[in-house]
């Protein structure tokens, strides 16, 4: 029996897992440029804090979640999103008496049952920071300016940002019959996932990707122009800083965001290299989450992305090349006593900070050759017993093709002197010289 992955999951193997940790370490640089720290929580939580947290009417909830009872009977989820478990983390270890504005950011697998096309796997990945302690404008344009910081990181271009009030439970009630006024003449024309909509959350009607319904909701009245003094004045101190902020911003009254807990600013960043599932970023704030979990009353805003889908723009954009960890040194063995000497070697040279590779498939030397210019590794050396007796043997420059004589005993300083290699036990970092900030995997 052959096992297979499950359907909407995917392998990241090497080489792209080296794209992985080359954008994230990007993403952890900007984070902590912005002052935000790393938080982790489980993978899996009470079912009831999703219910609870993003709304038993959304879709996630509905419909996505991967949720179990374990053997003592607990009702379980894979967390679909993290703005719920970071909550929840914030409440239970009291994150708030430590620092009156926590600043978290996280990556971390997620998990939603969804129908798998490009862009759409069932576990995909999120980096995202939430800010929870103020109620600024000025936090939410920090948290916008972060998302696209990181975009910037990754070097991608041709985003838009589109920004929106989503209002608050002083305005919406009027809002909703408003817009349920407007919608009602055209419900039989709706399609029946708007139908749906229309009695349960209204204001979803407006962001469906239903081409017919776009139609028939067009010039409904928007939420944004409908806003009580205080959503009103948040929302144009936050377009005024984002211009102060040279963050060009659209606004579109259409975006209301698939989970329930926002209220006032709500955004999206979307990339046309992206496809269907083109958003890329979405965000906003959630000033009523923490005390529906019970929690003090705590204002809060924050952002999450998808991984694989910046991964997605990033190789599309990008022509830079990433080059791949490589071992600095290849030792070769000549016969059976150069086999024994090359491990004991190589073994010297990574205790050293060097990174070196040898022989283990007993191949001939022609082949353990082939192997180290397959390796790309920088430099190579053929050892058997004349070397191991005179002490002395050739290094052997792979990219330039000189050669070197060398003695045996100083052949990890000789390579680390060669290679500028650091002091450091990471040697995979030190070897492959600079392009950090490139994408494209050179294979
Ligand atoms: P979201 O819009 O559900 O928001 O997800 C954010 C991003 O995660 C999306 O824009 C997309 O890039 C990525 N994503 C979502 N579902 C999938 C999927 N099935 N496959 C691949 N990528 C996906 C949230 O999750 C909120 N927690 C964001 C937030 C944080 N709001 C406030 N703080």
């Amino acid at each position: 029996m052959k096992f297979r992955s499950v359907k909407g999951t995917k392998d990241i193997l090497p080489p792209e897992s080296f794209l992985w940790q080359h954008t994230e370490e990007m993403i952890r640089g900007v984070m902590h440029t912005f002052n935000y720290r790393e938080i982790r929580t489980p993978v899996f939580e009470e079912t009831a804090l999703f219910a609870r947290g993003i709304g038993e009417l959304t879709d996630i909830v509905g419909k996505e979640m991967y949720t179990f009872t374990d053997r003592s009977m607990t009702r379980l989820t894979l967390k679909p999103e993290m703005t719920a478990s970071v909550v929840r983390a914030y409440i239970q270890n009291n994150m708030g008496e430590q620092s009156s504005l926590v600043k978290v950011y996280y990556l971390s697998p997620m998990f939603r049952q969804e129908r798998p096309q490009a862009g759409r796997l069932r576990q995909f990945h999120q980096y995202g920071a939430e800010a929870i302690g103020g109620g600024s404008y000025t936090i939410d344009a920090d948290i916008i300016a972060l998302a696209v910081s990181v975009l910037g990181g990754a070097g991608i271009t041709g985003c838009s940002v589109r920004i929106n009030s989503v209002g608050c439970e002083n305005c919406r009630p009027a809002y909703r019959e408003k817009l349920k006024k407007f919608l009602r003449p055209k419900l039989d024309n709706l399609s029946e996932e708007s139908r749906a909509r229309f009695d349960l959350n209204v204001m979803r009607i407006l962001d469906t990707k239903n081409e017919n319904d776009r139609k028939l909701a067009a010039g409904a009245p928007l939420i944004k122009d409908n806003l009580c003094e205080e959503c009103d004045s948040h929302f144009t101190g936050l377009r005024e800083t984002l211009r102060e902020l040279k963050i060009d911003a659209e606004v579109d009254g259409t975006i209301v965001r698939g989970l329930d807990y926002y209220t006032k600013t709500a955004f999206e960043i979307t990339s046309p290299d992206l496809g269907s599932q083109d958003a890329l970023v979405g965000g906003g704030r959630y000033d009523l989450l923490v005390s529906e979990l019970g929690g003090k009353p705590t204002p809060a805003v924050g952002f999450a992305a998808g991984m694989e889908r910046l991964l997605m723009v990033m190789q599309k954009q990008s022509s830079r090349e990433t080059p791949l960890p490589a071992p600095a040194i290849f030792i070769a063995a000549a016969d059976e006593p150069g086999r024994k000497w090359a491990l004991a070697a190589t073994m010297d040279a990574r205790r050293a900070g060097v990174a070196a590779e040898t022989d283990f498939l007993g191949r001939s030397l022609k082949s353990q050759m082939r192997e180290a210019d397959r390796q790309k590794a920088l430099f190579a050396i053929v050892v058997g017993r004349t070397e191991i007796e005179t002490g002395k043997g050739v290094l052997k420059d792979m990219r330039a093709g000189t050669e070197t004589p060398v003695e045996l005993d100083a052949l990890a300083t000789h390579v680390r002197q060669m290679t500028g290699a650091a002091d450091s036990a990471d040697a995979s970092d030190t070897v492959h010289g600079p392009g950090k900030s490139a994408h494209r995997i050179k294979r």
